[in-house]
């Protein structure tokens, strides 16, 4: 097969793989930056998600981190929600947050998660 031939094949090969590829983990100082863009969620999240979420060592996922969240993300949404209501083996019941709604939850776990939706 001559090179001609085989260049889309080398193409679509590295498009694959780079989607494939898992986005590298926040540094300590970008994790510590992030915050949910709606004020409202992210006053929450300063307050209580991200001592634990935004800390390398808690044993929590940090924030952003898809290598720690995909398999996480995989349960769904429902499963998470009452993991974190309930509480989930080192991770408290209600995530130290009273004022949180369910609905406030799911967008702190999408915003960590990193499936908040983009415009
Ligand atoms: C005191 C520390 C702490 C705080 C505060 C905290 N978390 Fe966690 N969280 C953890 C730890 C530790 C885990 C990992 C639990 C495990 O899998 O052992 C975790 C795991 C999770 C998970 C994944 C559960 C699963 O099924 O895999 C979600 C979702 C989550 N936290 C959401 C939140 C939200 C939302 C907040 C804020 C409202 C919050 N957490 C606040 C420590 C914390």
């Amino acid at each position: 097969m001559s090179a001609k031939r085989f260049l889309p094949l080398l193409l679509l090969g590295a498009a694959l793989s780079a989607c494939n590829r898992t986005p590298p983990a926040p540094t300590p100082e970008e994790a510590a930056r992030l915050a949910p863009a709606d004020p409202h969620l992210a006053a929450l999240y300063v307050n209580t998600c991200k001592a634990c979420h935004a800390t390398p060592g808690t044993g929590a996922p940090l924030v952003h981190d898809h290598a720690q969240w995909d398999p996480r993300w995989k349960q769904g949404e429902e499963v998470l929600l009452t993991h974190v209501i309930e509480g989930y083996r080192a991770m408290p019941a209600g995530g130290q947050c009273a004022a949180c709604t369910p609905k406030d939850y799911l967008g702190l776990i999408r915003f960590m998660a990193d499936r908040e939706e983009k415009p």
